[in-house]
């Protein structure tokens, strides 16, 4: 089989490195990939929402499957651009369709959506330009802290969470008027939710689904959860407070009820569901959907994930995920981020990275890097992910601290306190 993987981040490397282990996998391209994916894989230098030469790619390689690693070209219909071309019908997309994928790209459909079907999240009120009074007034009736959403995919920034209702008003005003552009144009208000989050992840035939192992990650960029948002410093699988009793709460309380209502609302889904979590006193409740995987949880859920991921996606594609097997790894996975001095604020790009080589018994997963010149080059905010296997997470910690230690490039940063808390 030949599958064409599409995106550049540690999670797709993550991705390429799972499906690269496939028997059934003859030949794997990474659109665009990285400096890290070329050991998988053939890197193709084509962007991830230049539909037009990615299908003509396809058709002139023979390919069987592509697999969509970012949200982008899925909220840009990628699925519906293969399926109503008759020349790429026939090849197999990982991941939804694009009104699938409205789920990630409209924080208010996924509000009414759950609405609809019951799922439990936070209450909210959806409020635009001609409603900011309303969203004054609603402002004043919930408690602080305030969370204000934009609508619309906005590079993971669009999450607002405000200590006094002063600031609150002052933000839904910005947002309002164009803070994040056109994705702003809307505003979700909702309850503030407190307890631990954790990701847990299905791949769904649109119809039948199967659970992944669950991860948590790490989005500050300072120690104790503090700081500026990332991308994600970190991940931990197994989550230990998500145990069986949790996560059949999760499987009857979410996950079913959301696979069921997308069939129900004849939307195509044939792809990842990443259900953002937290626990409220025992109780799971959705913070977010995304419409594909998570990164950094990819680098540890992929350490877990002992079936053939090509299987998986096989029986996606073909409507059969019910009779596939999804066997988990015992261990504990972790994954430490390296990132580029300055992020997630501004940075410099370019810096020679040194010692991968040196690594020895963890994986290695490139997130942001590049060929220079022969050398790999730092090329992103977040760099390199480092993740390990132990007999529990903090064996498996303290392998990826010591191997982490082992890459050097200028300004490299660490959180050396991923899992502690849990
Ligand atoms: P999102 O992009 O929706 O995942 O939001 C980004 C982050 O904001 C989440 O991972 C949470 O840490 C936080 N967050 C979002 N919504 C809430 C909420 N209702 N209550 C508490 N924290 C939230
Ligand atoms: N790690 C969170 C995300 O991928 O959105």
């Amino acid at each position: 089989m030949k599958i064409l993987l599409l995106g550049s981040g540690g999670r797709e490397h993550a991705l390429a490195w799972k499906i690269a282990q496939s028997q059934q996998c003859d030949k794997l391209f990474i659109a665009p990939g990285n400096a890290g994916t070329t050991d998988c894989g053939e890197n193709v230098a084509i962007g991830v929402n230049e539909f037009d030469r990615l299908k003509t790619f396809a058709i002139e390689n023979q390919i069987d499957m592509v697999v969509v690693g970012p949200e982008d070209p899925l909220v840009n219909g990628i699925y519906d651009s293969f399926k109503n071309d008759e020349t790429t019908q026939h090849i197999a997309v990982i991941g939804p369709s694009k009104a699938g994928a409205v789920l990630e790209g409209s924080k208010d459909f996924a509000k009414t959506f759950m609405k609809r079907h019951n799922i439990p999240t936070a209450a909210y009120e959806t409020f635009d330009g001609t409603t900011i009074d309303e969203g004054l007034k609603f402002l004043e009736t919930l408690k602080a802290p305030y969370v204000l959403k934009a609508d619309g995919l906005a590079a993971g920034k669009g999450v607002l969470i405000l200590p006094t209702l002063e600031e609150a008003k002052r933000e839904l005003k910005e947002m309002l008027g164009g803070m994040f552009g056109n994705a702003s144009a809307k505003v979700v208000i909702e309850e503030f939710l407190s307890g631990i989050e954790c990701s847990v992840f299905v791949l769904t035939d649109g119809t039948n689904y199967q659970i992944l192992p669950e991860a948590k990650d790490y989005k500050r960029i300072g120690e104790g959860d503090t700081g500026l948002n990332t991308g994600g410093m970190g991940s931990v699988s197994p989550v230990p407070f998500a145990d069986k009793a949790w996560l059949d709460k999760v499987e009857t309380r979410i996950i079913k009820p959301t696979v069921d209502g997308l069939k129900a609302e004849g939307i195509d889904y044939k792809g990842f569901i990443f259900f953002g979590l937290i626990n409220v006193e025992g109780n799971p409740m959705v913070i977010e959907y995304n419409c594909r995987m998570g990164d950094p949880e990819t680098e540890t859920v992929m350490l877990r994930l002992k079936s053939d991921i090509v299987d998986l996606f096989k029986g996606v594609a073909n409507g059969s995920i019910s009779e596939c097997k999804v066997e988990f790894d015992d261990r504990s996975a972790v994954c430490v981020m390296l990132v580029s001095g300055g992020y997630p604020g501004s940075y410099q790009k370019g810096y020679t990275i040194e010692g991968i080589e040196k690594v020895d018994g963890s994986v290695v997963f490139h997130s942001g890097t590049a060929l220079k010149d022969g050398n790999i080059v730092t090329n992103g905010g977040r760099v390199i992910a480092v993740s390990s296997y132990g007999t529990n997470k903090d064996e498996a910690l303290k392998k990826s601290f010591t191997e982490a230690e082992k890459i050097d490039f200028k300004d490299k940063y660490f959180r050396k306190d991923i899992g502690k808390d849990l």
